[in-house]
């Protein structure tokens, strides 16, 4: 063979080459190449001698190469056009991106850039990625979350979604307690269940979970089946397919500590400290979501009791009209319970069904301000008189709109609760949607309350009666989807008003 004219390739000393001669079977077809030499570079990328490699069947020699690969050249050939290709040689470990020259009939030369580190740094580099994204989304979680236990199962969910990752879990160490406890859990339902009755047990046994509590470190298993502590459990701990283990602490407050564990199907996944970095990155991120779901508890906790009291003094002071105008007792109570339904069947979100409930609790309290004569004032009022009793939603708002947000919200409602879709109303003759929805259901909840209730001057007009003027003044009067509301519930619902007012 004449290798004249190609020394410089091979004395190129970063790029591993090989002559092949191409070998043919009895019908002239090409199925192999012979090596039939090979510079420093291609010894020094495959680690072999001379001597292994010259005379040799590029097939037997390097798993990467196949029969399409031969073909390839054998087209390459007939062309004689320069082909490009990139190859994994499983034995060797390489990939490797090749150009194939041919230069007669019968040989080829083959150059091999070794792309292993690149392709080796690229994946580490995609690994990195993919589970930076995955604590994305935890701290996702993190930040929305409203309780812990969601917050576990979340964590262990998303976690579990990693590759090589067959099961997460989060293990509480009650003090005092040998035993752990999982509280979330994530991986596949078959794994999770195998998990938690053959293998957990043993994690207790020896003392793997509350290692890492007690150590407050990170412990890293590169591979479990290596490990001295797991040599007599390898065949439970095979039978989940594990290979590695990383486990963090998470935890810290009084009496109760734990970890969070993430557990491979391939060995040494864990072993880069980039990942462990970012993992427990992800594991400070999540002590301070705890925290933070901790706080959030407490403070909607503190707001209820909040909540609970302004509506307890909001209910006194709706008594104070009560005691001044006894005919009128429960009124408010009644109208709130009914507005409240209203809201709730027209599916209004909770905050504004809870403002109706409190706006409806002192829509009168402006009566306070009108005086007990006319307000207690059996049979029909002067027009004066009238006009008197017409200030009270103003003197209600004048009363409510200084409280704080929101709740002075509710004097804009206590102004607007006799004001009528077609502008018939008082005090400012509002039309339409220019009256806030919260009026609109109070407004029809008052009426339906006052007629079916009994007044000293006059007997209940009972519900049937009041039902039938919201429904005429449907659309004319009243917001026709509260009235639909209003009927649907008494009909319907058998809704009616408590005898108990509390
Ligand atoms: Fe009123």
């Amino acid at each position: 063979m004449n290798l004249k004219g190609n020394e410089a390739f091979f004395s190129f000393p970063a790029m591993g080459y090989f002559f092949g001669e191409i070998m043919f079977d009895a019908k002239g077809v090409p199925y192999d190449l012979k090596i039939v030499d090979v510079n420093f570079s291609f010894k020094k990328l495959m680690g072999l001698q001379s001597k292994e490699i010259i005379g040799k069947s590029l097939l037997n020699m390097f798993s990467g190469f196949d029969c399409e690969f031969i073909e390839k050249v054998r087209i390459s050939l007939s062309q004689n056009k320069i082909f490009q290709d990139f190859v994994y040689i499983p034995k060797y470990g390489k990939y490797v991106f090749i150009t194939v020259v041919p230069k007669d009939e019968k040989f080829v030369l083959i150059s091999f850039a070794d792309m292993t580190e690149v392709i080796r740094y690229r994946e580490k580099m995609l690994k990195l990625n993919k589970i930076q994204n995955t604590i994305n989304k935890v701290n996702s979680v993190i930040i929305n979350a409203n309780n812990l236990e969601y917050l576990y199962q979340k964590i262990c969910d998303t976690l579990s979604e990693l590759d090589e990752i067959v099961l997460v879990f989060v293990a509480l160490f009650p003090e005092k307690e040998k035993q752990s406890k999982i509280i979330a859990i994530g991986g596949q339902e078959d794994t999770k269940h195998y998990f938690l009755t053959d293998v957990k047990s043993l994690f207790d046994e020896l003392g793997v979970l509350s290692d890492v509590v007690k150590k407050r470190k990170v412990v890293l298993v590169k591979n479990i089946l290596e490990n001295v502590n797991f040599k007599h459990y390898k065949d439970s701990i095979l039978k989940i397919g594990v290979k590695s283990l990383l486990a963090l602490p998470l935890i810290y407050e009084k009496g109760l500590k734990g970890a969070l564990f993430l557990l491979s199907k391939n060995d040494n996944v864990f072993g880069d400290v980039n990942v462990i970095n970012l993992i427990k990155t992800l594991t400070y991120d999540l002590a301070i979501g705890i925290e933070k779901v901790k706080l959030r508890k407490e403070l909607m906790e503190k707001n209820k009791v909040l909540e609970k009291s302004i509506e307890d003094i909001l209910k006194i002071l709706s008594k104070f009209v009560e005691i001044k105008d006894p005919y009128t007792l429960g009124h408010q109570i009644n109208v709130a319970n009914l507005s409240e339904q209203i809201a709730i069947k027209m599916g209004l979100p909770e905050n504004q069904v809870r403002t109706i409930r409190l706006g409806a609790l002192v829509h009168d309290i402006g009566k306070i301000g009108v005086p007990i004569e006319i307000l207690v004032k059996p049979g029909k009022l002067s027009e004066k008189e009238f006009e008197l009793i017409k200030e009270h939603p103003i003197i209600g708002h004048n009363l409510l709109k200084d409280l704080i947000y929101p709740y002075n919200t509710l004097a804009e409602i206590a102004l607007q609760h006799h004001e009528r879709l077609n502008g018939t109303g008082y005090p400012n003759g509002l039309k339409g949607s220019d009256i806030s929805l919260e009026s609109r259901i109070i407004a029809v909840a008052d009426v339906v309350e006052a007629m079916s209730s009994h007044r000293p001057y006059r007997p209940s007009l009972g519900i049937e009666k009041a039902l039938d003027v919201i429904t005429k003044g449907k659309g004319k009067l009243f917001d026709p989807e509260v009235v639909n509301a209003c009927i649907s519930l008494f009909k319907e619902d058998n809704f009616s008003f408590s005898k108990n007012l509390e």
